[in-house]
């Protein structure tokens, strides 16, 4: 008999068609992620549990699964939506997809970067709206990169990815991570520094960190207030890291210059939401890792560890467990 799973999203096909292969597979058809109470249910007695960030799995999924669940595989590398001490509490594996998304969602933070820096969205607008009359000497003018100073807060995967793609901008380049060497910051070129001091000298801010407990609310209040007036942040990670009534404030007061945003505090944001009325606001939707090639690879490294994880063998892209 094959081991029982519950996938909480269609996945893309690659992924799908190994799971279903090896797996007796609950699928849950909707866009839209299961409404907690389905969730509960739908895990009941499963060995194995592939899922998402838009799941919440603590405690109470783990009881309601029950003894049995063997593996919990996200398709995602940050997995802040996990509880990882209850699920080393009980022995289970979890398993992620670092590496794959790295190149694209580097893409996405540069194309943020340079949107927002050359205000490509409003430039649209503006010419949807039919404001477009004449070439103007003063119209629309953004900042430029070259020569500009980039602050990455977080110089793991991804961040270093950014930092090669800014050398090819000529951007000089801050980092700050309590994680990283001097060494390993100079190998793309960039110069580890406090946050302060980053703050302080940085034209462009980019979020490259993990979501815990020491860095929820990072940019906040007073950590804005250290920026330039003329400062661009940008977050691509996870959008509990930017206290987001705080970003309000400093984009209306002029605190800081711009915000470009690929993740925000709750998602979906609300469409009533303060900060999408603002000209110097740009958010999509959570879309980092949002390319064809990447998705197929999450969803194939998902599948791995899941039927790696129903089978009792080890899962081929753990996440690193807290102690039980
Ligand atoms: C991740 O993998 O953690 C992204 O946020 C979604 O791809």
């Amino acid at each position: 008999m094959k081991p029982k799973v519950f996938v909480t999203r269609a996945i893309p096909e690659a992924g799908l068609k190994l799971v279903k292969a090896h797996c007796e597979a609950d699928i849950w058809p909707d866009e839209l992620p299961p409404a907690r109470p389905a969730l509960l249910e739908r895990v009941r007695g499963v060995d194995g549990l592939l899922c998402l960030i838009t799941e919440r799995i603590d405690v109470e999924v783990l009881d309601a699964a029950g003894p049995q669940l063997k593996v919990i595989s996200q398709m995602a590398v940050g997995v802040d939506n996990i509880d990882l001490q209850a699920a080393a509490a009980r022995g289970i594996p979890v398993g992620h997809t670092p590496g794959v998304l790295t190149e694209a969602t580097a893409d996405l933070a540069f194309a943020l970067l340079l949107a927002a820096a050359r205000r490509i969205v409003e430039a649209a607008d503006y010419v949807r709206r039919g404001q477009w009359r004449t070439w103007g000497a003063t119209i629309l003018l953004g900042a430029d990169l070259s020569g500009a100073t980039l602050g990455i807060i977080g110089l793991g995967r991804i961040g270093k990815a950014v930092a090669r793609r800014a050398a090819g901008f000529d951007l000089r380049i801050l980092a700050h991570d309590p994680g990283c060497t001097p060494e390993a910051a100079a190998s793309v070129n960039a110069r580890l520094v406090s946050l302060e001091d980053l703050l302080r000298e940085s034209d462009f801010v980019t979020l490259h960190t993990p979501l815990t407990e020491r860095t929820r609310g990072l940019i906040n209040r007073d950590t804005l207030r250290l920026m330039k007036p003329t400062a661009i942040l940008i977050n691509t990670a996870r959008g509990p890291i930017v206290d987001q009534a705080a970003l309000v404030e400093a984009l209306t007061t002029g605190i800081i210059g711009a915000a470009a945003l690929d993740v925000t505090d709750p998602e979906p944001i609300p469409p009533d939401h303060p900060l999408l009325s603002l000209p110097n606001a740009l958010i999509v939707p959570h879309i980092g890792s949002a390319s064809v090639w990447t998705r197929d690879q999450m969803a194939l490294m998902a599948a791995e560890n899941l039927i790696a994880g129903v089978q009792g063998r080890p899962l081929p892209h753990p996440v690193p467990m807290p102690p039980s």
